[in-house]
């Protein structure tokens, strides 16, 4: 732990975060700049920087198109908030099957971003596995992702839900545990069923957080712009805690209308 923050917080570590199982349910959410990053820290234990930057801010589609030099302006302007909640960031589409050199120094790239503590990575292989290991090895903490993997959607076709059947919830566990034995210290579950979900959560020893995944999970993770009403299309597990798309559109015809009627600036 390091110094505390005005509100009393302090700055939290992936050992801190390991350290909540069991204990404190653990809030995270996407940011994907300093403003943003700002605003939620005081709320959050865990911010990342994801690749849903491409189709919440960027007008993508989808993540595919997210490169690592995207994810390097988005992930430093959010360490440029310095907060004390714990910063992770993604790993763009593809980069974790190139060769193990290329794939370290990806990572490396993000890592040396004064402030990234951690990087995610989305697990579509077990060939991941061991590349994992040496990347945790080489001091870069993962938090592996499983289930839904929107790198993936061209191969995909569709979004979907996963840990329906018995052999889907067996391979999901199977593949949590590995990634904790690689030494991850963290797992991400996406549109998994809950009651697989659940068991997951109950396997580890590290904790797991779930997007989509129902309520027994070690923590939640939300894209901020789903949180906040603003995504062009909001998912159905996500819930709106506050939507602020009406005030914010209200804000700039008022600014509109002021400045045609020459009534600002008066
Ligand atoms: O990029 C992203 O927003 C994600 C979600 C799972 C939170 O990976």
């Amino acid at each position: 732990m390091g110094q505390a923050s005005e509100n009393g917080k302090s700055k939290l570590t992936v050992k801190s975060i390991q350290q909540m199982k069991g204990k404190e349910k653990i809030v995270a959410i996407t940011a994907y700049d300093a403003l943003w990053t700002r605003m939620v820290d005081p709320y959050v234990d865990l911010i990342l920087v994801g690749d849903s930057v491409g189709n919440t801010m960027l007008g993508y589609e989808d993540t595919v198109s997210v490169t690592l030099d995207v994810m390097k302006h988005h992930a430093a302007a959010a360490a440029r908030a310095q907060p004390q909640s714990l910063l992770v960031v993604d790993l763009p589409f593809s980069l974790a099957y190139q060769s193990m050199d290329l794939l370290l120094d990806s990572c490396r790239q993000l890592m040396q971003i004064q402030g990234v503590q951690a990087i995610k990575i989305e697990v579509g292989d077990e060939s991941l596995f061991p590349k994992i290991r040496t990347l945790i090895k080489a001091g870069i903490p993962i938090l592996g992702h499983i289930g839904l993997l929107p790198q993936n959607i061209n191969a995909l076709g569709n979004y979907r839900s996963y840990g329906n059947r018995e052999s889907g919830k067996k391979r999901l566990i199977d593949w949590a545990l590995a990634l904790q034995d690689a030494g991850c210290f963290c797992v991400l579950g996406e549109a998994i069923k809950a009651h697989t979900a659940a068991e997951i959560t109950q396997a580890l020893n590290v904790p797991f957080i779930g997007i989509g995944c129902g309520a027994e999970c070690d923590g939640q993770i939300l894209v901020i712009t789903d949180v906040l009403g603003m995504s062009e299309y909001i998912p159905g597990f996500a819930t709106v805690f506050a939507d602020l798309k009406v005030p914010i559109k209200k804000g700039i015809e008022d600014y509109s209308d002021a400045v045609k009627a020459g009534n600002f600036p008066n």
